[in-house]
C-alpha cells in the first residue's frame, strides 16, 4: 500500500482536513486481530488534491511531506471518516416514507406504486432527485446504489443531480412488466430492456456515474424480461455495470415468487437461471435466505444490502448477519436505508437498528463491524473498494465529518468514554439528526452544517 502520493505542483490547490480520524481496512467479521481492521489517529491529517487523497495519517508524520499545504480545515470534537455508502435505497419513495401500516406486498400496492407513478413527470422527478441528494449528503452518505422507477426520465433526473454534486452514484431504470398497475408497468419486455440499454450507454462511466440493471424483483418481471435483463447485465459486467434487485425479504413474497417460477429450486435460483448473478449483483434484504442460497451467493461473489429499519418497519423478518458472513463461505454485506420502507436516510441510524436486530438472537455487532459495513464493507459490495470507502492515498476524497458532541446531552455523555469505538457506538445508538458537520465529495465540501447555504453543488464551489 502506498503511504503517500507526492503532490503535483501543476495540479489543483492542496487541501487538508485535520482532526481525529478513523478508517477501516480488513473485514472485522473475518479477521480476529482488530488492529488490522482499522487505523485511528488522534491528530490526523488527510491531504487532497484534485479530488484524490494524497495521504492520510498522523498529522506530525504527514504535514512535513507537504510544505506547500496551507489550506487546512481543523475539526475539533469530531471524527473524520470515509463518506458512507448506502447499498440500497429508492429515491422515488422519498415522498411516501413513513406511510402507515402494512406488510410488504400490500404496502407496495397501497403506497409505493401510486407514488412511483408520479415520476413519469420529469419536473417532479427532478424536484425529488434534488431533495434526495440533499438528504443523503446531510447524513454523510457520499455513494448510493439507488432504485429509480419505470420511467427513463426518473433515471435521468437522479444522474443529472448526482452529476451536479459529482457524487459516485449508481442507478438505472426499474424493469417491471407484470403484476403491477398498468400505469407503472413496462409495455413490453423488449422495449423496457432497450430503454435500459440506452440509459446505460448514456450514463455508465460518465464522470462518476455508474449504471445498474434493475429488475424490481422476480414477481414483477416476466421470464422474458428477466432473460433480457440477464443478457444486458452479462454483456456489460466487464464494464462495471451492476445488477440490483430484492431477494428473500418476506415469506409471502418468497411463496409468490416461487409460484411464478415453479421450476426454480429456491428464490436465488430464479435469478441464477436468468444469468443475473455475478460479482456486481446486489441483493437487498435477504432476511430469509436458506443455506443453499448463501452458498450460491458466495460462489458468484454477490453482495447483500442489509436494510434493518425497513425490515423492522414492514415486519419482514430478521437478517442473520452471522449466517451471511461465515469464514468458510463469506458473503459481502453492506448497509442500506431502503427508504421509503426504511424510516430515515441515515446509515448511522441503520447501524443502531442492525445492532438490535442481531441482539434479538444474542449476536452483538460492535462499532468496528458496524462502521466497517457502512464504509469499506459497502464499497466491497459495490466492487468499488479500490476507489471509495477508505481514507488512503489514491482514493477518491469522499469524506464525512461526524460531530462527536452534537447535542448538550451527548457532550456530557462523552466525558465518560474516551475510546473512539465506544464513542462511535454511543453515537449510533443515540444518533441525533444533526450528527454530520460536513460532507466532502471528491474533495469539495458540498455540505457544511454551519454554512449560510449548507448544501452546494460541486459546480458552485
Ligand atoms: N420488493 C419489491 N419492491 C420493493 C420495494 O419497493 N421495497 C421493498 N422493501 N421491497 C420490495
Ligand atoms: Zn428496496
Amino acid at each position: 500500500m502506498k503511504t503517500y502520493i507526492p503532490y503535483r505542483p501543476d495540479g489543483g490547490n492542496l487541501k487538508g482536513l485535520r482532526g481525529q480520524m478513523i478508517t477501516f481496512h480488513e473485514d472485522p467479521f473475518l479477521v480476529e486481530d482488530e488492529s488490522l481492521c482499522y487505523d485511528y489517529f488522534e491528530d490526523g491529517l488527510v491531504v487532497i488534491q484534485d479530488g484524490i487523497i494524497l495521504a492520510a495519517g498522523e498529522y506530525s508524520a504527514i504535514a512535513p511531506l507537504y510544505p506547500d499545504l496551507k489550506d487546512i480545515e481543523i475539526y475539533k470534537d469530531s471524527v473524520i471518516m470515509p463518506g458512507m455508502i448506502d447499498t440500497h435505497v429508492h429515491y422515488v419513495q422519498s415522498p411516501m416514507i413513513g406511510s402507515f401500516g402494512d406488510t410488504l406486498l400490500k404496502w407496495l400496492n397501497q403506497y409505493t406504486f401510486p407514488t412511483e407513478s408520479k415520476f413519469r413527470d420529469p419536473e417532479f422527478a427532478k424536484s425529488v432527485a434534488a431533495l434526495f441528494m440533499g438528504q443523503i449528503l446531510r447524513q454523510g452518505t457520499t455513494t448510493a446504489n439507488v432504485f429509480s422507477t419505470t420511467f427513463p426520465c426518473s433515471v435521468d433526473a437522479l444522474f443529472e443531480e448526482s452529476e451536479r454534486y459529482n457524487t459516485r452514484l449508481i442507478t438505472g431504470k426499474v424493469l417491471q412488466d407484470r403484476n403491477l398497475p398498468e400505469y407503472l408497468a413496462d409495455k413490453s419486455a423488449e422495449e423496457s430492456v432497450e430503454q435500459a440499454a440506452e440509459l446505460l450507454k448514456k450514463w455508465h462511466g460518465r464522470g462518476r456515474q455508474l449504471y445498474a440493471v434493475i429488475p424490481r424483483f422476480a414477481p414483477t418481471s416476466t421470464p422474458r424480461q428477466l432473460e433480457l435483463a440477464g443478457c444486458l447485465y452479462q454483456d456489460n459486467l466487464d464494464k462495471g455495470v451492476y445488477m440490483h434487485t430484492h431477494l428473500d425479504e418476506a415469506d409471502d413474497e418468497i411463496e409468490w415468487a416461487l409460484s411464478l417460477y415453479p421450476e426454480a429450486e429456491n428464490y436465488t435460483d430464479i435469478y441464477k437461471r436468468f444469468n443475473l448473478l455475478g460479482n456486481r449483483s446486489v441483493f437487498a434484504h435477504c432476511c430469509l435466505v436458506k443455506e443453499e442460497e448463501w452458498q450460491i451467493l458466495h460462489d458468484y461473489d454477490c453482495g447483500i444490502a442489509h436494510c434493518p429499519s425497513s425490515n423492522l418497519f414492514l415486519g419482514d423478518g430478521m437478517f442473520k448477519i452471522w449466517e451471511a458472513i461465515r469464514n468458510d463461505r463469506p458473503v459481502k454485506v453492506g448497509v442500506g436505508t431502503d427508504v421509503g420502507a426504511g424510516t430515515n436516510f441515515s446509515l448511522i441510524r441503520q447501524l443502531n437498528e442492525a445492532y438490535k436486530v442481531a441482539m434479538l438472537k444474542k449476536h452483538s455487532i460492535g462499532a468496528l463491524k458496524s462502521y466497517y459495513m457502512a464504509t469499506k464493507g459497502g464499497a466491497k459490495v459495490l466492487h468499488l473498494d479500490d476507489k471509495i470507502g477508505s481514507l488512503e492515498p489514491g482514493y477518491e476524497a469522499d469524506i464525512a465529518v461526524i460531530d462527536l458532541k452534537p447535542t448538550d446531552f451527548l457532550e456530557w455523555r462523552m466525558q465518560f468514554n474516551d475510546f473512539i469505538l465506544d464513542r462511535l457506538f454511543i453515537l449510533q445508538t443515540l444518533s441525533p439528526d444533526n450528527l454530520v458537520k460536513a460532507t466532502y465529495v471528491a474533495g469539495k465540501k458540498v455540505y457544511d452544517r454551519e454554512r449560510e447555504i449548507p448544501l452546494l453543488h460541486a459546480s458552485d464551489l
